[in-house]
């Protein structure tokens, strides 16, 4: 996937600004706080409709602004897009191609960015829910069915959650049947992705940083069974706890995801330059493994890059992100001497951007 033009009116501290983006790797390149985040997550808007840094919509429009705009020409699974975000106060509309988006299915199985950031980063750590929808957008991609499945997941759990509330505790044994229907091939997939990043996650880790591996990803469902019977077994004796609490407690909903290094465990016992390194190797094993399975590179957005990682490993991350087919966006406050005549350079000064050579 390819980013072609960026558009922004009132988004951030941009006012107005029209870019045009070619392939490979570009650079924004300025002092802090001039905005080159603001256009990493302008990109990730476009791929994920949401932010990464917000959940309210008020910070990304411009102070004195009642509305922000952001548009994109977008080259997906061979089809050239256009897609343009409007956010006003609260409300967010979204256009593919001049119609309102409809079914989000439709975008999720089209674009993808893969982040690396600070505050993602972050979030990533704290949070297991973080963690799950991470791979789950990843898995919506990457299997056709599973973006419906996990729907239908969510649409079961939240008819169990209302008896549950409401105390009709006679129809809840038939949800619990569908709900054991509906959870094995979740775990499923969730495994056999996490497999899939196993075989790669070493050899990345290795080639950026030489540390003491191995890194491994786990995998830990909440419901560890991939025959309905017994998950619906499950269901059932934990069926008095969760009609006692009053929702539904159990399920994928509550799964997690760790990696560790022999007996270390990520949020834990990691450094935190271990664990960034980590998160990159988990990062390029997923893109491995979407350039492998279905041809399709996203768009790498990679925020304050060089100052987050030791010198040694910006430079083997330097030499990887040569080889990739990727569109790539790079922050820094100054573009690496190994990188100095590669790559599509655009400086950042209070909300302008110029272009600096290629
Ligand atoms: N809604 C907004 N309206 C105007 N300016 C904003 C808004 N949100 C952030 N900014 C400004 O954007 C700048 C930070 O941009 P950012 O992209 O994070 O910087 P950096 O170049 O360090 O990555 C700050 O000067 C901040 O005041
Ligand atoms: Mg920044």
């Amino acid at each position: 996937m390819v980013i072609r033009s960026l558009g922004l009116a009132d988004f951030r501290n941009y006012p107005r600004l029209e870019l045009e983006l070619g392939e490979g790797v570009h650079f924004f390149y300025g002092s802090n706080g001039q905005g080159k985040t603001n256009l990493l997550e302008a990109l990730y808007l476009l791929t994920h409709l949401r932010s990464y840094r917000t959940q309210r919509l008020r910070p990304l429009i411009r102070e004195e602004s009642v509305a922000a705009k952001i548009k994109g020409k977008v080259f997906t699974r061979g089809v050239d897009h256009k897609v343009e975000l409007e956010l006003f106060g609260q409300a967010k509309r979204v256009l593919l191609d001049q119609k309102p988006l409809s079914l989000s299915s439709e975008y999720i199985q089209r674009f993808f960015s893969i982040l690396f950031a600070p505050d993602q980063l972050s979030h990533f750590k704290e949070t297991p829910a973080e963690r799950r929808s991470f791979f789950d957008r990843a898995l919506c991609l990457l299997e056709p069915g599973y973006f419906g499945r996990l729907k239908e997941y969510e649409r079961i759990k939240a008819q169990k959650n209302q008896l549950l509330r409401d105390k009709k505790f006679k129809e809840l044994g038939l949800w619990n049947e569908f709900m054991a229907q509906a959870i094995p091939p979740l775990v499923e997939a969730r495994q056999a992705l996490t497999g899939e990043i196993n075989q790669r996650l070493e050899g990345y880790f290795q080639a950026f940083s030489k540390a003491k591996g191995p890194l491994h990803l786990g995998y830990k469902p909440d419901l560890d069974f991939l025959d309905p019977q017994e998950v619906s077994k499950e269901l059932q004796e934990k069926r008095p706890q969760e009609e006692t609490q009053g929702f539904c407690g159990t399920g994928p909903h509550k799964d997690n995801y760790l990696m560790t290094m022999g007996p270390k465990r990520d949020r834990f016992n990691f450094s935190q330059g271990e664990y960034r390194t980590a998160f990159l190797a988990l990062l390029f094993s997923l893109n491995q493994i979407f350039a492998e399975r279905l041809d399709y590179r996203p768009l790498l957005l990679l925020d304050d890059l060089f100052s987050e990682l030791d010198p040694e490993v910006s430079r083997s991350l330097v030499k990887e992100i040569e080889g990739l087919k990727n569109q790539v966006f790079i922050t820094t406050t100054e573009v690496p001497h190994s990188f100095a005549d590669r790559g599509i350079r655009y400086r950042v000064n209070q909300g302008l951007v110029t272009f600096a050579g290629n």
